[in-house]
């Protein structure tokens, strides 16, 4: 019988060994530190398995006008300490444009790209989540300093940003100690007071303000001059920027217009705050905003080590097929989780918060 050598060939290059699986990763929303390593471990984990990794700029905004970069370990293997994505990101939303999921996934066929990770907190998971109805594999890894995605008992830039809050919140103690002063330190948290919280239990805060409970400003100004009365002239105030005052102003916004996902630009709180204590109370107050030095510089070693772990198992549930999922941390353990589950919000710990208020 005549074997074709050219026929053998070909069939053979239709096995996965010679089309190696092409994997592109994007990383969209609020950046933060930790997301560098994410990549590194995928674009090492795909090296193992014969997988090639294709980096897209500026998230879903890279797949609606290609915008590729082909990843090597090499060109990623010391980012591992490097804060930021040198991917770039961004807030664009492929359903708020016409026929964009179409293109979306249109795209990513033409780039010939098998899967895709994307590294993204509620909105851009949430984005890869509604384009798997679409025909599009991807797999999720949760990114946020916020900490509000479900189904993970942490995401990542969170123990980092938390860390650059603490250490803000003490040295804005002792210069509030030497001035007898009362400092509000507004933290970010739009909709979820997770760094708030932890923040203010480490940093020792005497008041926490978060969005999960409206507060009354009088509320405030009462506890502020009872602790004066007591002899205690310094008062440490930690509000997340989503606090909401009641009454009058729910949450406080500096600016009017709201971004592809509908978020407003908070901001404001803490200076709103300050102002009014000031002006009931006649005493000291001064407002510090860490804003966004809690997502900048290089992340932590808990954050080096968990992201380095999700991309690792990130590109494992890619080579295995497993699709709108997405990594997690359960105790100590890296899990697969469902991504319509984990992009529903995560709000605070109740009793998490009761502890912070034991130390008014
Ligand atoms: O989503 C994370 C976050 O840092 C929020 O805490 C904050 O409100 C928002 O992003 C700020 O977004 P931007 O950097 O686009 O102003």
């Amino acid at each position: 019988m005549f074997f074709s050598y050219r026929l053998l060939f070909d069939l053979n290059a239709l096995s996965p060994r010679y089309h190696p699986m092409k994997v592109g990763v994007l990383t969209g929303g609020g950046d933060c530190a930790g997301i560098n390593a994410v990549v590194r471990g995928i674009v090492r984990r795909a090296e193992t398995k014969n997988a090639v990794v294709v980096g897209i700029r500026r998230g879903w905004a890279g797949l609606l006008e290609p915008d590729f970069v082909p990843l090597t370990y090499d060109q990623v293997a010391d980012l591992v300490s490097v804060g930021g994505t040198f991917l770039l990101t961004s807030r664009t939303n492929p359903f708020k444009k016409e026929g964009g999921p179409g293109l979306v996934v249109k795209n990513v066929k033409d780039a010939g790209l098998d899967a895709l990770v994307a590294i993204g907190g509620e909105d851009t998971l949430g984005v890869a989540h509604k384009l798997a109805d679409f025909g599009l594999r991807a797999v999720g890894v949760p990114k946020t300093i916020d900490n509000d995605l479900s189904e993970t008992d942490v995401t990542f830039g969170f123990d980092s940003a938390v860390n650059v809050a603490v250490d803000a919140i003490d040295r804005i103690r002792t210069t509030g100690v030497s001035h007898e002063r009362i400092m509000v330190v507004e933290v970010m948290g739009r909709d979820a007071g997770w760094i708030a919280t932890h923040a203010g239990i480490a940093g020792g805060a005497h008041i926490i303000l978060v969005p999960e409970e409206e507060f009354d400003i009088g509320d405030v100004c009462e506890a502020v001059v009872a602790r004066r009365r007591a002899g205690k002239n310094f008062t440490l105030i930690v509000a997340a920027e989503g606090a909401r005052v009641k009454l009058k102003h729910g949450q406080v916004t500096s600016a009017q217009e709201l971004d592809d996902f509908g978020h407003p630009k908070l901001g404001g709180i803490g200076h709103l705050l300050a102002g009014e204590i000031e002006r009931v109370t006649h005493l000291e107050c001064r407002d510090v905003v860490l804003g966004h030095t809690l997502r900048g510089g290089s992340p932590l070693a808990f954050d080096r080590v968990l992201c380095t772990r999700l991309g690792v198992a990130a590109m494992d549930l890619v080579s295995k097929g497993r699709f709108d999922r997405m990594v997690a941390l359960k105790g100590n353990a890296i899990v697969e989780v469902g991504m319509g589950e984990a992009i529903k919000p995560k709000t605070l710990d109740r009793d998490l918060l009761a502890v912070g208020r034991l130390f008014q």
